[in-house]
């Protein structure tokens, strides 16, 4: 190969040096972006009369060209993409036209450039993604609506609930991660091209043009910083982050419901596996793995931001370190998304399972305490006394015993007769009656969660 780079100064490399020096294994990721960018340039110089039209056509057809031989064809020798796109556009072309491409530009603005669109696709597919989670949530929450279920804090059964409010849960936790990512598209969708190395250039270049003709809201104001910063890329990779520890509470949730003990879910075949030497296993290893990639996501964070930790300005090659972990991250984060999106489409939800969970462990002790101090009276702080001292006599009282236990606490007799206190002891009246805003008999719940979703879609 001809190193465009190398030869007019600059002894060879070894191999290990070359290796050690390219970004071509994550290059990958921004070579169709950088034929966009090259064709936004080119056909702006032209406009600019810094190149002619003669000129800019043969190197657009080039371009066309390079791009229809893929990524594979282009010379791997080269230190990165970019000197590659532009060797073969020269060997297409010649130099005198050819050599014209790279005319008020720099690598710094143009790999900036080209992370900035294809992270604007990662960041598009990864709201698809959410969206396609949330709207299987949404469907299976649905049909579950009325799936007794114990929730759970600190793993220990706490307060009746239904399937579907649980499931809704992660979509509405999903509706801001959603929104994070959008967010962060807002910011990635400046364009840093016409910044040059980082102090612009004296050729009468258009910046609002490139950037226009390249999707962009708008060229980054500062040439400094528009090669210096990668805050778009923190930015964006946390929003991948926050949505990975979403799906993990999700995953851990399934990994336990699918247990032998809790029995509530079983996944379809197709996303389990099984053991090499215990024949009757079915385990999730496709939500173990999911939330396995959060550590992938979280490790491309920490080290995207220690990477730009105290880097002085403008660009530092110490940046080109930075961009794999970008693509890292949201190929882990999507394809987990992806993956559950089936899981939860294909699982299977017991509703007799579920039901077991409210049946003891004294699921209705809050609600009995909250009927207490509504029927009778007395300050919750006493409820909670009478019903703890009931929890501490058996898991599953009669209205009987906490009459006894009330009398033993207050002295007083327990006026309330028992159809309310059984109400009060029975799952499905205490979901019923926990109709707060957003709680799990609020029936609104499902509507707004579709339009939410709707909304977003648009
Ligand atoms: N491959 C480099 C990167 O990813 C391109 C920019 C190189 N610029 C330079 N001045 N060496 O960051």
């Amino acid at each position: 190969m001809t190193d465009i780079l190398r030869r007019g100064r600059l002894g060879a490399t070894d191999d290990e040096v070359d290796g050690f020096l390219s970004s071509f294994g994550s290059d990958r990721r921004i070579f169709g972006a950088d034929i966009d960018v090259g064709r936004a340039h080119v056909v702006t110089l032209a406009e600019c009369g810094i190149v002619s039209e003669d000129d800019a056509r043969a190197i657009l057809g080039a371009l066309d060209e390079v791009e229809e031989g893929g990524f594979d064809a282009l010379d791997g020798t080269h230190e990165d993409v970019h000197p590659a796109i532009e060797a073969e556009v020269v060997e297409r072309v010649g130099e005198d036209t050819g050599g014209r491409l790279h005319t008020a530009r720099s690598r710094n603005d143009e790999v900036a450039t080209c992370i900035r669109i294809a992270l604007r696709d990662e960041l598009l597919g990864g709201m698809r993604d959410v969206l396609a989670l949330r709207s299987a949530l949404v469907d299976r929450a649905e049909e579950t609506d009325d799936y007794l279920v114990s929730g759970y804090t600190h793993l220990q059964r706490a307060q009746p609930t239904t399937i579907g409010h649980h499931l809704l849960s992660y979509d509405a936790a999903l509706e801001r991660d959603f929104g994070r990512l959008a967010d962060a598209y807002g910011r990635v969708n400046e364009s840093p091209l016409g910044s040059a190395a980082f102090a612009g250039t004296s050729f009468g270049i258009d910046r609002e043009r490139t950037a226009e003709l390249l999707g962009f809201d708008r060229p980054t104001r500062n040439s400094m910083d528009g090669v210096a910063s990668r805050g778009f890329a923190v930015e964006s990779v946390s929003s991948a982050l926050n949505a990975s520890v979403t799906l993990s509470r999700l995953c851990e949730d399934l990994v336990l419901w699918s247990s032998h003990e809790f029995g509530i879910v079983e996944f379809d075949d197709a996303y389990a596996s099984t053991s090499s030497i215990m024949p009757q296993k079915k385990n999730p290893d496709t939500a173990e793995l999911a939330r396995g990639k959060t550590a992938t996501v979280h490790g491309a964070l920490t080290a995207t931001v220690t990477n730009l930790k105290g880097l002085p300005s403008a660009y530092n090659r110490d940046l080109q370190e930075a961009t794999g972990r970008i693509w890292e991250a949201f190929d882990a984060a999507r394809s987990s998304c992806r993956v559950l999106a089936g899981v939860i489409d294909t699982a299977g939800f017991d509703r007799g399972s579920a039901r077991a969970t409210v049946e003891d462990g004294f699921v209705g002790a809050t609600e009995l305490a909250d009927a207490l101090v509504r029927e009778t009276g007395i300050a919750f702080r006493t409820a909670h006394h009478v019903v703890a001292s009931v929890a501490e006599q058996t898991d599953k009282p009669t209205a009987d015993d906490v009459r006894d236990v009330f009398r033993e606490v207050t002295g007083d007799a327990l006026e309330l007769d028992d159809e309310r206190l059984e109400n009060a002891l029975e799952p499905r009246g205490c979901v019923e009656s926990h109709d707060s805003y957003g709680a799990p008999g609020d029936e609104g719940l499902l509507d707004e969660a579709r339009d939410a979703l709707e909304a977003d879609m648009d």
